[in-house]
Order: C-alpha cells, then structure tokens, then sequence
C-alpha cells in the first residue's frame, strides 16, 4: 500500500473478456459465454454503484468483432436488446444513465432500438453513467475526430493551431466522460485491443486472471483495492507526488 491510499476512482473501464474460454473450457458453445457474461455485467454494475464509481465503461463489443462468426454477433447482438429489457429497472431505480460510444449505426435495428430505449428510458439517473463501448474502435474514433478538424480548417471554421489536444479530447465520442483511472481487462490477456487509447494515458492498467463469467463483485473491490494501492505519479517524481518536494 501506498502511504495514502488513493481514492475510489472516478471513471472505471472494463475489458470484458475471457467468454469465448470459459464457454470452450465446458465444453459449450461461445455465445453460453457470453450469455453466463452478462451475470457478471449485472455484478460490476452493481459493485460501482455501491462504491461510489461515477462512470463505468464496458468494451461490449469491438469494431473487430464484427469479423467474428455470424453466429456469435448474431447473439450477442441479441443479448444486449435482453440486457436491455431486464436491466432497465434496476438500472433506474439505483439511478444509473446509460450511454454508448462507438459507431451505434452499425447494429441490427433491434438492437439500435433496444439500446436507445434504454437511454431513453434511464436518461435521469444521476448516480452513474453507465457507458456501453459497441462497434467500437479507438483508432477509429481519433481518425474521426483527426477528419473533422481537417474538414473544418478547409472550410476556414477553424485555425489549426486551435487542433490541440483539449479539441482532440472534445471531440471523441468519450468528450463528456473523465478519463479512465482504473482499466480492468479480464482473461489474463495484457493488451488495450483498441479501447480508450488517447484516454487511458495515465490509466492504471489491471489484468486479472478470471475469465469474465467468473469474475464477481469481490474481483472488483480486489481490483479497486489494488488501484487504491498505486501511486499516481503524472510525469512528476515519488517525492513531488507526495508532497515532499516543491509541486
Ligand atoms: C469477450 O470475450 C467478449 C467479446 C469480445 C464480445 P471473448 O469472446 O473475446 O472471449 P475469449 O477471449 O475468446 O475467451
Ligand atoms: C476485446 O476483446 C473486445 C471486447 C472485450 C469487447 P477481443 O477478445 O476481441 O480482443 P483480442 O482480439 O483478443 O485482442
Ligand atoms: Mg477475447
């Protein structure tokens, strides 16, 4: 630990994975992965809730993914409109708004429906901000963003010399989240797969070893411990960051 634990963290992002294994290692179908995986979604909703996170991310599905058998998108596309269905009540009783970042236009009408209904639905709640990441891409998002400066420095309605990182920054779909503290990936894998890259800088990073269907509301507070446990240190030195030296 370090000598002052560090706060709750503000903004947690999650790279759910390990479904696909934990389905394989019974011997079932991927989608049972999936399927078994939203137990898991209801219990870190639940945990950042009641500890107080004010914005959770989840990577639900990647830009990449689309590339996975049509099977499987065809189910997990249908597993968010029942996410959708079953979590809504819970999700406006704790007061929790759902967001999404990613190129919604690419999912099946049902399940774009199914979605916007749900932040139709939860669009009060001001306890948290529960952001879906679907058909989403980093690089993609920073290419868009990289476009519309460009668009608009040859429309002359902007200098680039105003193309700085804060316009970067508000830009993205992420403009009305904070950056992520804590970066959760489960299953063991140690890579970013194309999550939150221009925001997760400064983000710790967290890599436990669960499969996703098998991590529960105590391998968050785990992970939350262990966040609590780093110095955050921003390019400064141990000393300046702890006070002993001038800022
Ligand atoms: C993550 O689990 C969920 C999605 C990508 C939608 P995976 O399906 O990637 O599971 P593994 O990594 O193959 O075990
Ligand atoms: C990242 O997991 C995407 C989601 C969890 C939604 P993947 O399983 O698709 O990532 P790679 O292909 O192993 O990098
Ligand atoms: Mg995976």
């Amino acid at each position: 630990m370090a000598e002052t634990a560090l706060p709750i963290p503000k903004h947690v992002a999650v790279i759910m994975d390990g479904n696909g294994r934990w389905a394989m290692n019974r011997g079932a179908p991927r989608h049972w992965g999936h399927r078994e995986g939203s137990k898991s979604v209801r219990a870190v909703v639940r945990g950042c809730r009641a500890l107080g996170v004010g914005y959770l991310t989840l990577y639900a599905f990647s830009l990449a993914n689309w590339a996975r058998p049509r099977v499987e998108v065809t189910a997990l596309m249908r597993l968010l409109v029942r996410f959708a269905r079953r979590e809504v009540a819970e999700l406006r009783e704790k007061g929790i708004s759902v967001g999404t970042i990613g190129r919604i236009e690419d999912l099946p009408p049902v399940t774009r429906r199914a979605i916007d209904q749900l932040m139709d639905q939860t669009k009060d709640g001001k306890d948290m901000r529960l952001t879906l990441a679907l058909s989403y891409s980093g690089r993609y998002d920073v290419a868009r963003a990289a476009r519309q400066a460009a668009e608009l420095v040859a429309q002359g309605k902007l200098r680039p010399e105003e193309v700085d990182d804060k316009w970067i920054r508000s830009h993205l779909w992420t403009a009305e989240l904070p950056d992520p503290d804590l970066v959760i990936r489960t299953g063991g894998e140690q890579r970013s797969s194309d999550f939150l890259p221009y925001e997760s800088v400064y983000s710790e990073f967290h890599y436990p070893p669960e499969l996703w269907p098998d991590f529960s509301e105590d391998h968050l507070k785990a992970a939350i411990q262990w966040y609590q446990s780093r110095e955050r240190r921003f390019g400064k030195t141990s000393a300046q960051v702890r006070g002993q030296m001038p800022a």
